[in-house]
C-alpha cells in the first residue's frame, strides 16, 4: 500500500516534470498527457461526475468543477444573484454584460469553479417558455452582443463560460421528448447566431446541448449540428457537453461529437466505448479528440495544474453587488406612465402602500437550475422603505394568499357532502385509469409537497386560525410525497353559495382536472404550464373534483396543489383598505421561482388572483402602479387601463428592490427597453399556432412554421400590432435623433458607417437606446421588413448630445442561402432605419449594395 503510493507519487512527479519542461508548448504538453493516458482513463475524462470532471491523479490532471449559471454562480450558496438574462438583454448594455460576466468570473474563482454553466442563449419565441428569463430575448443580434460581452467577462478570469442549450430549446413543456423541427435558413438566421458569435467572437470554452431533439435527432448525437455546424463551419475548438441526462446512446454521441457526458457516464462509459473502440465502431482518435479538447481548454485557462478557490476574493462580492444593482436599474422597463405619476413626487407623498405577492420577500430570480440563493436579496418593500426612511410611511399587505395556503384552505372532503377532509387517491397501473386500482388511500388534503410552513407566513397564519382537526393536516407528512404517475384523486367541494370560482392546479406533470365529470383543465398530452387556472360558475352544493395524473413531471413531483377559491375571497380586504388610505400604491405581482422555472412552461395570464388584486387596488386608489416579475410578456389587458403606471422588472436579481426604489423616486430615469415584443393577446403572437405540438402525424414535433418571422419580424409580417413593440421603453426625459448618415468605410471591404446624433431634449438625465434596423427593399426571398443590426445605449445629461458611429458589414444585409450553403446579400437597395423601437422609426436612409455579397459559413 505504502510502496504503491510512493510509486504513484513518483509517477506523478515525473509526468508533471515532463509536462512542464520548458520546451513544452500547450499542445505538446497535452499530447504527452494524451500519450500517457490509458483508454480507460480517457473515457473516464469524458464522462463527468456530478458537477465536474474526474481527475487523473497519476498524471496530475485535476478535477474541473462546474456550477450553474447563468445569472450567478449558484453553488456553493449563498451567492450573488444578478439580473436575469432577459433583463440583461433589456439593458441593451454590452459593457454591462461584460461587467456581469467579470463578476460572475470572480464569484466562480472564489468558489474554485472552472465552468460556469451559462449564458443561456435560446431564443424568446413565445411568452410561455418557462426558461425565457434565463435567455436573452427575441432578437439574435441583440442576444449575440450580450452573450459575447458576458462570455468575454467570465473568461477574462480564466473561467470557462458554457453557452446553452444547443439548439432549439425554445419551450420547456415536454422538453425531453419534443422535437424542434426548424428549417435550415430559420435555424441559421434566428436560432444559431448567438451560439455562432459566442464561438467565433468570444471563443467560448464550452457549449451545452439541449434536451429536446432537433430535426429528429438528439442534439447530443447530431453530426449535422455538432460535427458539421459547430465544429466544422464555425471551427469550435472547445468542449461540447451534454445537458444533464440528455445523452441516450454512447456510441452515437461519441461519433457525433459529444465531448463530455454530464452528469455521469451513463452512456459514454468504459463498458460501451472500450468494446466499440476495439471493434472499430468508434475510433480511438475520436476519443482522443474529446480529451484533447478538455485538456487544451484547461491549458488555455490555466487549470492544468489545478485552480483552487481563490481565497483572496470574497464570496460576498461587493463589486458584484454593485453590478447586480446596475443590472436591475438598467433593465427595468417603464411600459406606461399616465399623468406623469412617475417619478413619484415624494414631497407630496406621506404614505405609500406596497401590496402584492411579489412585494416581499424579494423575487430575485426564476426557478430551476438558474435559481440563485442570494445573501441578502432586497425586496420591493424593503427597497422602498429604506429609500423613504422614517419621514414617510410604507404600509404593506400581501393581498392574495400563497397557493399552498389556498389549496389547503379549500375544504375538500372525501365524500359527497361529508366524509373526512381530503381526497381519495386510487393508483392505477396505466394512464387509462381503467379496471380496478392497484391501491387506494386517503390524503388529508388535495396537495402533495413540502411539509411544514417552509417560510410561508400565510400558512402559519392559517394554522393558527383553523380548527385543530384541520390544522393537524397541515403539518402531516404526505402519505406519498412522490406518488406513482397514474393516480386518480377524487374529492368533493361543497359550494356554500352559487357564484364564480377560481380553480387552479399547480403541477408540472401531465394531468387532467374534471369538475362534475367535465374536463376543465387538460394538461395530459401537453403540460402547458406549472400553474393553470380557470374560472367557473358553480351552483350551490357539492361538486365532484377529480384529478387524473397521466405522467410524471420532468423534475420530480415536489408538490401538487389543487385549490378552489370564491372569486370574492381572492383579495384581502386589508389590502384594499391600505390602498384607499395611501397617496400612491405599488402593486408587485408576477411569477416567482415556483411559477416560472425550468422544467415546465407558464401561462400568459398572471397567476390566480393577481388580476383581481390589481383591479381592486386600482379601484381603491387612482395612483396605482404595477411592477411585474416575469421572464417575458404577460396579459395586462384585464387591468392596464385602470392603473397609471406599469414597470416590467423581470427577475432583477438581489438588488431589485433597491433599484426599483431609485427609479420610482426619480433618482434615476428608467432606461430598459423591451428585448421582446409584448402582445395584447397570446394568440397574437406570430408563433402561437406553432408553439405547441402541431404535427398530427408526429405527436412530439414542434414545427417552427413561422420560419424567420419570430417576434417583431412576425408581428410586422402578420400585420398584428404588438401592445408594446420590441425596443420600446419610456423614460422620464426625451431624446431626439438627427444627422443620420450612411457611407462606405474607406479601406474596409463591404463595410458601411452609420452615424447620427442623439440629444437629450428633456429636463432630466437619462439613457436612450438608439436602434438601427436594416431591411431589403425588394428581397428575392421572403425577408422581415426590418432587422436589428446595430444599437447604442447612450447616457446623456439634459441638453447634451452624443455622436454615435456604428458599423454594418456584409452579414448585416445577408440572409442564409440554403442552396449555396452560405450567406448572401443581394445587390440592390436597403433601408437603414434609425428608431426608438421596431415600430417607432425616426429617420431612414437608403443604401445601395453595388454587387451581391457571398459570405462563407466560416467567416
Ligand atoms: C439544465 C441546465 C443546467 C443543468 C445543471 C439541467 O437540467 O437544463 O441548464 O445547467 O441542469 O444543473
Amino acid at each position: 500500500m505504502r510502496r504503491q503510493s510512493v510509486a504513484a507519487i513518483a509517477a506523478l512527479l515525473s509526468a508533471h516534470a515532463a509536462c512542464v519542461a520548458a520546451a513544452d508548448t500547450p499542445a505538446s504538453r497535452v499530447q504527452k498527457l494524451l500519450d500517457s493516458l490509458t483508454l480507460q482513463e480517457k473515457i473516464s475524462l469524458i464522462s463527468g461526475t456530478g458537477f465536474g470532471t474526474r481527475p487523473i491523479p497519476r498524471l496530475g490532471i485535476p478535477a474541473m468543477k462546474m456550477s450553474d449559471g447563468p445569472v450567478g454562480v449558484r453553488s456553493p450558496a449563498p451567492s450573488t444573484a444578478y439580473a436575469a438574462g432577459v433583463a440583461l438583454a433589456a439593458s441593451w448594455d454590452t459593457a454591462l454584460a461584460n461587467e456581469v460576466g467579470t463578476q460572475i468570473g470572480r464569484d466562480a474563482r472564489s468558489r474554485g469553479v472552472q465552468f460556469v454553466l451559462g449564458p443561456g442563449a435560446n431564443l424568446y419565441r413565445a411568452p410561455m417558455n418557462g426558461r425565457n428569463f434565463e435567455y436573452l430575448g427575441e432578437d439574435p443580434w441583440l442576444a449575440s452582443r450580450l452573450a459575447v460581452g458576458y462570455i468575454e467577462g467570465v473568461q477574462s478570469l480564466n473561467v470557462s463560460a458554457t453557452i446553452k442549450h444547443f439548439a432549439g430549446n425554445d419551450s420547456e413543456y415536454a422538453r425531453h421528448t419534443s422535437d424542434s423541427t426548424i428549417d435550415e435558413r430559420t435555424l441559421r438566421e434566428m436560432y444559431l447566431p448567438t451560439f455562432e458569435a459566442a464561438v467565433k467572437e468570444a471563443h467560448v470554452g464550452a457549449v451545452m446541448s439541449s434536451y429536446n431533439l432537433l430535426n429528429g435527432e438528439r442534439t447530443t448525437a447530431s453530426a449535422p449540428l455538432v460535427r458539421k455546424i459547430l465544429k466544422g463551419d464555425w471551427g469550435f475548438g472547445g468542449l461540447y457537453m451534454s445537458d444533464w441526462g440528455a445523452t441516450y446512446d454512447g456510441v452515437a454521441a461519441a461519433n457525433a461529437g459529444l465531448d463530455l457526458e454530464m452528469p455521469s457516464g451513463r452512456f459514454m462509459n468504459a463498458q460501451t466505448l472500450e468494446p466499440a473502440v476495439r471493434n472499430g465502431v468508434v475510433s480511438e482518435s475520436v476519443i482522443d479528440d474529446k480529451v484533447r479538447r478538455l485538456l487544451m481548454l484547461a491549458s488555455r485557462l490555466g487549470w492544468l495544474d489545478g485552480q483552487p478557490p481563490d481565497l483572496s476574493i470574497s464570496r460576498y462580492n461587493q463589486g458584484g453587488r454593485e453590478v447586480a444593482r446596475k443590472g436591475a436599474l438598467e433593465s427595468m422597463v417603464l411600459l406606461k406612465n399616465a399623468d406623469g405619476l412617475l417619478p413619484l413626487d415624494i414631497r407630496k407623498i406621506r404614505t405609500i402602500a406596497v401590496i402584492g405577492p411579489n412585494a416581499h420577500p424579494a423575487v430575485a430570480s426564476g426557478g430551476g437550475s438558474a435559481h440563485v440563493i442570494a445573501f441578502a436579496p432586497v425586496s420591493v418593500l424593503q427597497g422602498l422603505s429604506e429609500k423613504l426612511g422614517t419621514d414617510r410611511t410604507v404600509t404593506y399587505a400581501r393581498g392574495v394568499q400563497t397557493y399552498r395556503a389556498l389549496a389547503l384552505r379549500t375544504p375538500f372532503t372525501t365524500q359527497r357532502g361529508g366524509g373526512s377532509f381530503g381526497a381519495t387517491v386510487e393508483s392505477f397501473p396505466e394512464a387509462t385509469f381503467s379496471g380496478s386500482p392497484k391501491s387506494t388511500r386517503v390524503e388529508r388534503s388535495f396537495t402533495i409537497g413540502a411539509e411544514g410552513f417552509g417560510g410561508d407566513p400565510d400558512l402559519l397564519t392559517l394554522y393558527d386560525s383553523l380548527p385543530p382537526e384541520r390544522a393537524s393536516a397541515l403539518l402531516a407528512p404526505p402519505e406519498s410525497s412522490r406518488g406513482p404517475s397514474f393516480d386518480r384523486w377524487t374529492a368533493w367541494y361543497d359550494a356554500a353559495a352559487a357564484g364564480p370560482r377560481t380553480i387552479f392546479v399547480q403541477d408540472t406533470g401531465g394531468y387532467r382536472l374534471l369538475v362534475d365529470d367535465e374536463v376543465v383543465i387538460d394538461s395530459a398530452h401537453i403540460p402547458k404550464a406549472m400553474m393553470r387556472q380557470t374560472r367557473r360558475d358553480l351552483t350551490a352544493g357539492p361538486h365532484k373534483v377529480v384529478l387524473e395524473q397521466t405522467s410524471g413531471p420532468d423534475v420530480g413531483r415536489a408538490f401538487m396543489r389543487v385549490g378552489i377559491v370564491e372569486s370574492a375571497d381572492l383579495v384581502d380586504p386589508v389590502a384594499k383598505q391600505l390602498a384607499a388610505q395611501a397617496d400612491a400604491v405599488v402593486v408587485a405581482v408576477g411569477f416567482d421561482s415556483d411559477l416560472e422555472s425550468e422544467g415546465g412552461d407558464r401561462e400568459f395570464s398572471l397567476p390566480p388572483g393577481q388580476d383581481e388584486l390589481i383591479r381592486q387596488v386600482a379601484a381603491a386608489n387612482p395612483n396605482t402602479l404595477v411592477v411585474i416579475n416575469s421572464g417575458g410578456a404577460v396579459d395586462v389587458t384585464p387591468w392596464i387601463d385602470s392603473v397609471k403606471a406599469v414597470i416590467e422588472a423581470w427577475y432583477p436579481g438581489q438588488e431589485g428592490g433597491a433599484a426599483l426604489a431609485q427609479l420610482l423616486t426619480g433618482e434615476t430615469s428608467p432606461s430598459g427597453r423591451l428585448p421582446i415584443s409584448w402582445e395584447r393577446a397570446v394568440t397574437d403572437d406570430p408563433t402561437f399556432a406553432n408553439y405547441y405540438y402541431n404535427d398530427p402525424m408526429h405527436p412530439d414535433r414542434i414545427r417552427y412554421q413561422e420560419g424567420v418571422f419570430v417576434g417583431y419580424r412576425g408581428f410586422e409580417h402578420t400585420g398584428v400590432k404588438a401592445l408594446f413593440p420590441f425596443g420600446y421603453g419610456l423614460s422620464y426625459t426625451s431624446f431626439k435623433y438627427s444627422n443620420l448618415k450612411v457611407s462606405p468605410v474607406s479601406g474596409g471591404p463591404d463595410l458601411y458607417a452609420v452615424t447620427f446624433d442623439v440629444t437629450n431634449s428633456g429636463a432630466r438625465a437619462g439613457a436612450d437606446v438608439a436602434q438601427i434596423y436594416v431591411g431589403a427593399k425588394s428581397p428575392r426571398v421572403p425577408r422581415p421588413l426590418r432587422e436589428l443590426k446595430g444599437f447604442a445605449r447612450v447616457e446623456l445629461r439634459p441638453g447634451e448630445s452624443q455622436h454615435v458611429a456604428l458599423t454594418l458589414n456584409a452579414r448585416s444585409f445577408a440572409y442564409y442561402d440554403v442552396k449555396g450553403s452560405r450567406w448572401r446579400a443581394d445587390a440592390g437597395e436597403y433601408r437603414i432605419d434609425l428608431g426608438r423601437s421596431s415600430e417607432d422609426i425616426q429617420a431612414s436612409e437608403l443604401l445601395r449594395l453595388p454587387r451581391t455579397l457571398r459570405i462563407a459559413v466560416g467567416d
